[in-house]
């Protein structure tokens, strides 16, 4: 069944869908209103069917948002405007929601949601903090309207918009615009269907808009600001409320910790990095507790989520690769809601999620990124496990057939001719300059596989592995550098609550809670920049409970923090076939539906939407630093280029970029990328631009083939140049670094790491991250492959560890720089003594 709850959930959360207009040019076109005499600045959003990756959806009429501001605007930062939202209807009852974002992604932004209820427009402000159903917005931005109008197409909505230039949330501020700088990023979304309880905005339920969405920066020209404007803002005088019945609350029922029981490791997070981690840990014997906090994904574990024609079969929407891009149309239930980036919050992790590429390291990989005892050579054991059990396929049909290969045919002829060569990715995992393949993923007997199908299944097996779902791991529960268990609370119904203790002296707790998560439990623990565990101590939340200054340990965990920079761009040629994956959902063809459940085979054991080929070049810099770039291409449209007939090529800027970004923790204690990765470095954008340039001239002979995006009047320089650097549009989920793995003691003055050698978090004795966290920055390619070899390395670090001792009387157990136990034999305990010493006294 079609889950009921479709929540609105990315608003501009994929790669860029700038239609081209606003990408290289946002120009804005000046708008008399014949009503109100106000004018404004305005920028349209065309109607054009289905742009981009979530919407199957047709449009019948694009959206309009304009803008009047304050005579000064221009020079002194506005903190209100008047703003024109004209947005589309579908059917002659008034329906469907339209949102605009001041800030420009959804999350972390002012939010404005409009709609037509009856005669009126009805409007919300909200604000997401991650990708979940926006809050109700708490500030003091105000909205009065001037004019509303309703037909059987359009609803168009003209309000003053006070305080709403600048924003603060529990605790966490931003602002959009600065006027003054002439230019606003700003985000929309639409969609057909009429919110749940429209007549009251404060209790709307909104499905995922289904009619676009994207971010667009509007560059205001003289037009903006007008001496009108406070004659025209006295006009609003209309506030429309609604009516609403009361809310009814819900509660999560949890189970309390069973007493008495013990664990020799705690993994904190069934994902990529802690279900193969807790697999070999409990292959070793010891007790072993994996606690995740999602529900059940695949069908194998007893996840329940899927649509109606999966009903009666062992699959879920997880377990069928042509659903994997379910996660951008409806992830309610799914996606984390503690981060403002897109991650996976159910068992599995990224590997339920994600569209399962799997690719063997490049060598080069781990020698340029990773310290000693991680090197290529101290790898290849792990990986040759790894991909003894997950060797992955490029041909995921059980027929070995590849299913409407012609986008891939266009652009691997155009490679071809132009002296790149085809490789099978995985046989020759270092040959990745000027080399394409067919897309290589983790895919067994046409189904997802991964670490669930594998890992999973030999530690469930085993009587000393325990798995709990629906549980929070809230933070460590330490004394000094000695961790004795771990705080728990329910994140669903049935999910735990209490203290769960690990083996006394001896146990050991890993995090592997993903690149935010995982941070956030340090954080959470006393453990990162003091910046931010003095948010932390300040939190509603954690304040009063959180552990005492003295014992807080400063590392710089959330600093480093990576991810490949995503550069989109568009071609299209005639030759090319489309399928519709979003389709596949609801309605899927009849023969590939019976091919699939009968045979796993045709195109939906394929991933979502139809990926391939994957290409490879590297670029050496200006700096001498060579660059690896990874092209993703895959059959669909974006950036204002319909589906059809065009092919988006995605760039992946991976090993060798310098830049690098930070997470941070918000009052409320979610995550937030504060700081972006992406092009600070100049030869970082020289790679991008010089790959771009490359694949045109590589492309030239193609005959009949088109670029829309960037057209072929914009040169590669200018279209990187004016390409907004937002994570919206930039990034591509494969976040890294934020406890990073390294000698240099992060406790130390200039210290970067996080986790010694062993992924031990310095100045603790038995805490350790395995996850993307770890990684010092983005590989060439997709990460999961890699983070799994990163765990099976991790374990045998771990396990061939001395065990932990408890110190005699008098032994030092702490300090700056202590890197020896920090735990006592009874009855005697840690005690501080100075930032340089504690003693067993
Ligand atoms: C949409 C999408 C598509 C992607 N596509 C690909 C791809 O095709 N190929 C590829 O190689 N990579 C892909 N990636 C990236 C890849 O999936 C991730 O890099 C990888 O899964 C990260 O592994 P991890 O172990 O660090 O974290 P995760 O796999 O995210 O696992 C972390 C786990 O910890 C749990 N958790 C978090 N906080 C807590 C807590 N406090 N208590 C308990 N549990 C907690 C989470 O629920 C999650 O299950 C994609 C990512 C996304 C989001
Ligand atoms: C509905 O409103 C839109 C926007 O104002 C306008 O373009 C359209 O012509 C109107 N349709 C009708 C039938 O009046
Ligand atoms: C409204 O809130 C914003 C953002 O928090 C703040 O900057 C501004 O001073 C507030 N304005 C008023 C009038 O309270
Ligand atoms: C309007 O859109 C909704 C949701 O996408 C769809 O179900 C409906 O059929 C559409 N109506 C018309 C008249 O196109
Ligand atoms: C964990 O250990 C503490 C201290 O020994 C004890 O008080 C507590 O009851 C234990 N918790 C459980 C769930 O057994
Ligand atoms: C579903 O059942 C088939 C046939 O028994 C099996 O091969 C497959 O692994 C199962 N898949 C899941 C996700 O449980
Ligand atoms: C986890 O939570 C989900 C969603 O509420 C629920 O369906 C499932 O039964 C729970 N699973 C366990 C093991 O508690
Ligand atoms: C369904 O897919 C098959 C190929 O698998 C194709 O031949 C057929 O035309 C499709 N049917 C429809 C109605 O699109
Ligand atoms: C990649 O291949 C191209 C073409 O053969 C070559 O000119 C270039 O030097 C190579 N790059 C690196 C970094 O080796
Ligand atoms: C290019 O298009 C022309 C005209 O539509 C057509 O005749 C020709 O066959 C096409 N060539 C290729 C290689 O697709």
């Amino acid at each position: 069944m079609r889950s009921a709850s479709r929540f609105l959930v990315a608003l501009a959360a994929v790669a860029s869908y700038l239609p081209s207009a606003f990408a290289q040019s946002a120009a804005p076109t000046k708008y008399t209103d014949p009503t109100t005499g106000i004018v404004f600045d305005t920028w349209n959003v065309p109607d054009v069917a289905a742009v981009g990756d979530t919407e199957a959806d047709q449009t019948s009429g694009g959206m309009t948002f304009g803008v009047a501001l304050p005579s000064n605007a221009l020079s002194v930062d506005a903190t209100e405007f008047i703003g024109y939202l004209q947005c589309s209807s579908n059917d002659t009852v008034n329906t469907g929601w339209c949102g605009l974002s001041l800030g420009g992604p959804m999350t972390n932004s002012l939010l404005l949601v409009a709609w037509p209820y009856q005669d009126q427009i009805l409007t919300s402000f909200r604000y997401a903090t991650g990708y979940t159903t926006p809050d109700l917005y708490t500030g003091n931005a105000t909205l009065t309207q001037i004019s509303s109008t309703i037909n059987a197409t359009h609803y168009t909505l003209i309000y003053r918009c006070q305080n709403c230039l600048q924003w603060s949330q529990s605790g966490q501020s931003g602002g959009g615009a600065a006027t003054s700088s002439s230019f606003m990023l700003l985000g929309w979304a639409q969609a057909f269907p009429a919110p749940g309880n429209p007549s009251c905005p404060d209790q709307i339920a909104l499905l995922q808009h289904d009619n676009g969405m994207n971010i667009f920066g509007a560059t205001l020209d003289a037009n903006a600001a007008n001496p009108s404007y406070s004659a025209w803002a006295a006009r609003a005088t209309k506030t429309v409320t609604g009516t609403c019945a009361s809310a009814t609350a819900t509660t999560i029922s949890s189970v309390p910790v069973p007493t008495g029981v013990t664990y020799d490791y705690i993994v904190v997070g069934g994902g990529a990095g802690g279900v193969p981690l807790a697999d070999k840990l409990s292959e070793s014997g010891k007790s072993v507790l994996l606690i995740e906090k999602g529900p059940a994904s695949s069908g194998r574990w007893g996840g329940t989520m899927k649509p109606s024609w999966l009903v009666g079969t062992n699959l879920t929407r997880f377990d069928v690769p042509g659903l994997c891009n379910q996660i951008w149309v409806d992830s309610a239930g799914v996606a984390c809601t503690d981060t403002d980036q897109m991650a996976g919050c159910v068992l599995g992790g990224g590997t339920a999620v994600n569209a399962g590429l799997w690719w063997k390291p490049y060598t080069l990989d781990w020698d340029y990124l990773f310290p000693s005892g991680w090197k290529s050579t101290d790898m290849s054991a792990a990986t040759t496990r790894v991909f003894s059990r997950i060797p992955g396929t490029d041909h995921p049909s059980t027929d070995g057939k590849l299913y409407l290969q012609q986008g891939f045919d266009v652009i691997a002829g155009g490679l071809q001719s132009s002296g790149w060569t085809q490789v099978t990715a995985n046989n020759v995992p270092n040959q990745k300059n000027r080399t394409y393949a067919n897309t290589a993923y983790m895919y067994s007997d046409g189904e997802r596989g991964g670490p669930l199908a594998t890992y999973l299944v030999t530690a469930k097996g085993r009587s000393n592995f325990n798995l709990w779902l629906n549980t929070t791991v809230k933070r460590v529960i330490r004394e000094g550098g000695h961790v004795t268990g771990v705080e728990v609370e329910a994140f669903n119904n049935g999910g735990y609550q209490g203290v769960v203790n690990i083996t006394s002296i001896s146990g050991r707790v890993v995090l592997s809670a993903g690149t935010f998560g995982s941070a956030k439990i340090l954080m959470r623990s006393g453990i990162g920049p003091s910046d931010q565990l003095s948010i932390v101590k300040s939190s509603v939340s954690d304040g009063a409970t959180m552990i005492a200054n003295q014992s807080w340990i400063n590392l710089p965990v959330g600093y480093n923090l990576d991810d490949h920079c995503n550069t989109d761009t568009v071609i299209t040629h005639p030759d090319v076939v489309f399928y519709d994956f979003y389709a596949a959902w609801t309605n899927p063809n009849v023969t590939d539906e019976n091919l699939y459940l009968q045979k796993r085979q045709g195109i939906l054991t394929q991933a979502a939407p139809n990926i391939g080929p994957m290409f490879w070049e590297e670029i050496q810099g200006a700096d001498g630093i060579v660059r690896q770039l990874q092209w993703t291409a895959r059959v669909e449209g974006s950036d204002g280029t319909t589906n059809g007939k065009a092919m988006t090529m995605s760039q992946y800027l991976g090993r060798g970029a310098t830049s690098r970004g930070r997470m941070t923790i918000t009052p409320d204690l979610n995550t937030v990328v504060s700081d972006l990765p992406y092009l600070k470095d100049p030869n970082d954008k020289a790679a991008v631009i010089q790959g771009i340039v490359n694949l045109q001239n590589s492309l030239k002979g193609v005959q009949n083939l088109t670029w829309t995006y960037p057209n072929a009047s914009t040169s590669a320089t200018d279209f990187v140049d004016n390409m907004i650097v937002s994570y919206s549009n930039r990034r591509a989920n494969h976040w890294v670094g934020t406890a990073k793995i390294g000698t240099d003691d992060g406790r130390n003055n200039g210290g970067s790491a996080v986790v010694d050698l062993n992924t031990k978090v310095y100045g603790t004795d038995n805490l350790f991250v395995v996850d993307g966290s770890i990684f010092p920055g983005v590989p060439t390619a997709n990460p999961a492959a890699y983070i799994v070899i990163a765990a099976e390395q991790a374990s045998q670090r771990i396990l061939a560890l001395a065990a932990p001792q408890a110190l005699a009387q008098y032994a030092q157990c702490g300090g700056q720089q202590w890197t020896g136990s920090f735990q006592c034999k009874a009855p005697y305990t840690c005690q501080y003594q100075n930032p340089y010493y504690s003693q067993c006294l």
